[in-house]
């Protein structure tokens, strides 16, 4: 367990903005953050960052939460795995009580794979470094690929020896699980149940989760033998999910949001030369074609892609249609290829950085402009086959949502075709005219279930809350104004000297809460309460239960969650609801024990038709006229306070 006082300076030293801006494109609006939320494929930014709170709340999918909440959500930490990220962010050394070996078995199972995958990054990296094999087969290799100490280093590239069990023995007897083993796929179970290793004398390429964390392995053979697969690949595991990673990415990341654009590359060593000549912000898609998820990655750091691809006109063409995601993704695509032969890795390492660079901006086309010219020069004269051309470049047009950037290269493409520009337009609205339909259609189903985001996120500053139907706003309303105003002294005539929040925990102390979180709220408070302290919103944000957070921060980012017409029925003005604290205080305790108060009555109701016997109607009854009374007791009070 991490001590408290370690979990109160990394709180403090924690700036969300900060930290959500390693993952997501943010821009400041306001006194907020927007940007394109990391949990939904979206084009209009709803997710957005309060600094002021230390919130964010994302509208696609209803997430929200602190800085700590976010890593938990977006990577899938558990509550000390992101305290311990934040911490080596910010400098923290982490204080824990010791956990006993055991605890190991306990971690969950992706926590448990993590830990697996990362002893077999070191055990790699070391034995490429330390032991003689790895040394003069592993490291000979890379060093004369021409990769310094210091990449192999960042990168943690290694060696698996040339054994079948150099690595599954060491991790068993280091006390590693076989069930992990084996589903990270580092080793392979034969049918008579004993394990192997699933790489032998291979150099291997470590693939980081973007926060940093090793969770699968591409192995490269050192033999020249056709039979023998070049690289073989981590399976797909619970932490390995081989259409949402990009190699490379977690050191690119910085460096694509600085230069506002990623450069895509095929391979690892790609990765690994463009990267040391000094240009780091580059990724791979490893050898598969592009996925719309790893799209939604890029996009998260930059709207502009450049693909270098190497000379094979072959390859490039086979993956020409995987590119409309992009365009339809919105970002904007550019092309590089390399002279016949060379890929990026051997050309930069030809020419160095700076004659790379030249290449790159010297040569790069637009995307759509690219294709077009490399399927024209295939058709030749043949008109059928230019039709069709056409067609398809119109096709890839059509995908780009921007409509402006759309003409233009609809006036470029006519040049270039030599074809009148009206008539590619033409072509042009009708496939967007189809596809408006098709969307429209999609459209009308899904929001029979769901409301489109709004265009504008306001949530911070103008809360829409639809409560009409909510069961527990009047809970939810005690528990806001907990937060908003528990450690605020009452000022009122009559009540002097206690804080609100005591004050309303005495008044509740005879009302059960339904809603589990709402329960669990109060509880955590009258226990804080009763040990003399007073939490405020910022504990609640940063606590350990997710339900807590979550309720947290959506009633932190509302104004007022009872009905306009309840406050307004009670003169209270919606907007400053400060300026009469007795009645605001009052009346939402009131409120709630009146529904209370109502929900007794139903019951009894119900029993009394149930009763059989005259005794128990008359005991039922007698009850019912009792609570009758202090329904109206408490209308009268309502109704009191407000006049004041
Ligand atoms: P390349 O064959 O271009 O590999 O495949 P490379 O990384 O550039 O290797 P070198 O330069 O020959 O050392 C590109 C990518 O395709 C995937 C790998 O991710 C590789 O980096 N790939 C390739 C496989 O997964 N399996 C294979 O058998 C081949
Ligand atoms: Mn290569």
């Amino acid at each position: 367990m991490i001590i408290k006082s370690t979990i109160d300076r990394i709180m403090e030293a924690t700036d969300i903005v900060e930290v959500i801006g390693e993952f997501v494109q943010l821009k400041k609006r306001g006194a907020n953050y927007v940007g394109l939320s990391p949990f939904a494929n979206e084009r209009t930014p709803s997710f957005t960052v309060s600094p002021a709170k230390g919130i964010f709340k994302d509208f696609s999918t209803g997430k929200g939460g602190s800085a700590v909440t976010f890593l938990m959500e977006l990577e899938k930490f558990s509550y000390p795995e992101a305290l311990k990220w934040l911490a080596k962010k910010y400098g923290i050394e982490v204080e824990e009580t010791v956990d006993a070996p055991e605890n190991r078995e306990e971690e969950q199972r992706r926590e448990s794979l993590m830990i697996v995958t990362g002893f077999a990054s070191k055990f790699f990296h070391e034995s490429l470094l330390d032991s003689d094999e790895g040394k003069n087969i592993g490291l000979s290799y890379f060093k004369e690929r021409g990769f310094t100490n210091e990449t192999i280093k960042k990168f943690e590239l290694g060696y698996s020896p040339d054994q079948w069990e150099a690595f599954t023995g060491t991790a068993i007897r280091e006390g590693y699980k076989e069930q992990f083993l084996v589903e990270s796929g580092l080793s392979v179970k034969r049918d008579n149940g004993a394990l192997y290793d699933r790489y032998r004398g291979r150099v291997m390429f470590p693939i980081h989760s973007f926060t940093g964390r090793v969770i699968a392995f591409g192995g490269r053979t050192l033999k020249k033998d056709k039979n023998v697969p070049k690289y073989v690949n981590s399976p797909e595991s619970e932490i390995y999910h081989k259409s949402n990673v990009l190699y490379g990415l977690y050191f690119a990341k910085k460096a694509i949001r600085d230069e506002d654009n990623c450069y895509l590359v095929e391979g690892y060593a790609d990765v690994l030369s463009v990267h040391q000549a000094g240009i780091e912000n580059v990724v791979a898609s490893s050898g598969t074609s592009l996925t719309s998820e790893q799209i939604r990655l890029i996009s998260r750091f930059t709207q502009n892609i450049t693909i270098l691809y190497d000379g094979d006109a072959a390859g490039i063409k086979a993956s020409l249609r995987g590119l409309d995601m992009i365009l339809e993704a919105g970002l904007n695509v550019k092309v590089v290829s390399f002279p016949d032969g060379h890929d990026p890795d051997s050309y930069v390492r030809l020419v160095g950085t700076s004659a790379f660079k030249k290449h790159i901006e010297e040569n790069k086309k637009d995307f759509i402009l690219y294709k077009a010219n490399l399927l024209l020069k295939d058709a030749g004269n043949d008109p059928i086959k230019k039709a069709e051309i056409i067609r398809e470049i119109v096709e890839s047009i059509a995908k780009i949502p921007d409509s402006i950037k759309a003409s233009v290269f609809i006036k470029e493409c006519s040049y270039l075709l030599q074809i009148d520009e009206r008539s590619l337009l033409s072509e042009l609205n009708k496939m967007r005219q189809a596809k408006a339909k098709k969307d429209g259609q999609q459209q009308q189903q899904s929001s029979r279930f769901n409301e489109p985001p709004p265009d504008e996120p306001n949530f911070f500053d103008e809360p829409e809350v639809n409560v009409a139907k909510d069961e527990s706003i009047q809970e939810k309303e005690i528990i806001r104004l907990l937060l908003l105003y528990g450690n605020k002294m009452i000022d009122w005539d009559g009540i002097a000297n206690t804080y609100i929040g005591p004050f309303i925990i005495a008044e509740l102390s005879d009302v059960t809460f339904e809603h589990p979180d709402c329960k669990q709220f109060m509880e955590i408070y009258r226990q804080e309460v009763e040990n003399g302290v007073l939490p405020d919103d910022t504990y609640f944000i940063h606590h350990k239960d997710k339900g807590i957070v979550d309720i947290t921060v959506n009633l932190l980012s509302t104004k007022y969650i009872l009905s306009e017409n309840w406050y307004e029925m009670h003169k209270i003005m919606v907007h400053d609801e400060t300026a009469n604290m007795k009645a605001t205080i009052l009346g939402a305790i009131f409120h709630l024990k009146k529904y209370k108060v109502g929900k007794i009555l139903e019951n009894l109701r119900t029993e009394l038709q149930k009763a059989d016997t005259e005794a128990d109607q008359e005991i039922l009854l007698n009850q019912y006229i009792r609570m009758k009374k202090v329904e109206k007791s408490i209308s009268d009070f309502l109704g009191s306070v407000i006049i004041k």
